[in-house]
């Protein structure tokens, strides 16, 4: 059975905008994203909303709801009281393009700050050889979809502007992390370039972004973590402080 649910979206642009009341039709098996495709059809057909696979995969749709970061497909109208007003709202860490639209390019910036994977090479295609064990430690943070909700979230970024320039957030020190933790990779010092070139430091590993992340991805556990003990055990190490000096 159907039912009228209300509804707050955000609607502006750079240069500023406002939250706007709407009701809409919800119906039995709906996400948000399909509400919003009925207001566009219906009642404002220039609503922006990015999104494209509507399963989850593309990472295209992310936005927040009830101020809470989330993949719109995949956040299902059940979840809610019948009579609750839903506020959505375009990612905050982000500068607003139009409506939920966000400018994402900081992400892009961030991910060609990170050395490609650098095989050893006397290697060839097909002669690569790891532990399953590695296998599997890559393949949790290849799931990532690049929805940049871990990003959203992060306080570090998220609430301080200037820290952008030095932070690369969760996103990209869990890629640096993959690349440190590969058996195959022999660029230089990848946990040294976290910490110097990426602002591991400032991540106080609240575990923020492992919340929010839909592919229940262990970033913090995972990822920071260790990337972290690295860091330590190579800077901070007496028998490796001396054979440094
Ligand atoms: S654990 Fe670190 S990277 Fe993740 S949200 Fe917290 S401060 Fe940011
Ligand atoms: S790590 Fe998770 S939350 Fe972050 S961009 Fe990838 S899929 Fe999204
Ligand atoms: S539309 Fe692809 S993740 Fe939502």
């Amino acid at each position: 059975m159907g039912y009228q649910a209300r509804f707050r979206v955000w609607r502006g642009s750079a240069e500023g905008g406002e939250l706007r009341d709407f009701t809409a039709e919800v119906n039995e098996g709906e996400v948000v994203l399909d509400i919003l495709h009925r207001l566009q059809a219906t009642q404002c057909p220039d609503l922006a909303v990015r999104w494209n696979c509507k399963a989850g995969k593309c990472g295209s749709c992310s936005a927040e709801v009830n101020g809470r970061p989330k993949l719109l497909c995949m956040t299902r109208m059940s979840t809610f009281a019948e009579d609750e007003t839903i506020t959505v709202t375009p990612m905050r860490t982000f500068p607003v393009l139009k409506d939920l639209v966000c400018d994402v390019s900081y992400n892009y910036v961030k991910a060609r700050e990170v050395p490609a994977f650098q095989p050893p090479a006397d290697l060839g295609p097909g002669e690569y050889r790891m532990q399953q064990v590695d296998v599997a430690r890559s393949q949790e943070f290849r799931k990532c979809i690049e929805c940049f909700l871990c990003q959203d979230t992060c306080h570090v970024i998220r609430d301080h502007e200037p820290n952008k320039e030095s932070f690369s957030g969760p996103r990209f020190l869990m890629r640096v992390a993959e690349l440190e933790m590969h058996p195959l990779d022999t660029a230089e010092d990848r946990a040294e370039q976290a910490r110097g070139d990426h602002g591991l430091g400032q991540c106080n590993i609240t575990r923020c972004c492992t919340e929010v992340c839909p592919e229940h991805i262990q970033i913090t556990d995972n990822a920071l973590i260790p990337l972290k003990e690295r860091v330590a055990d190579r800077r901070y190490d007496p028998l490796r402080w001396l054979f440094r000096r």
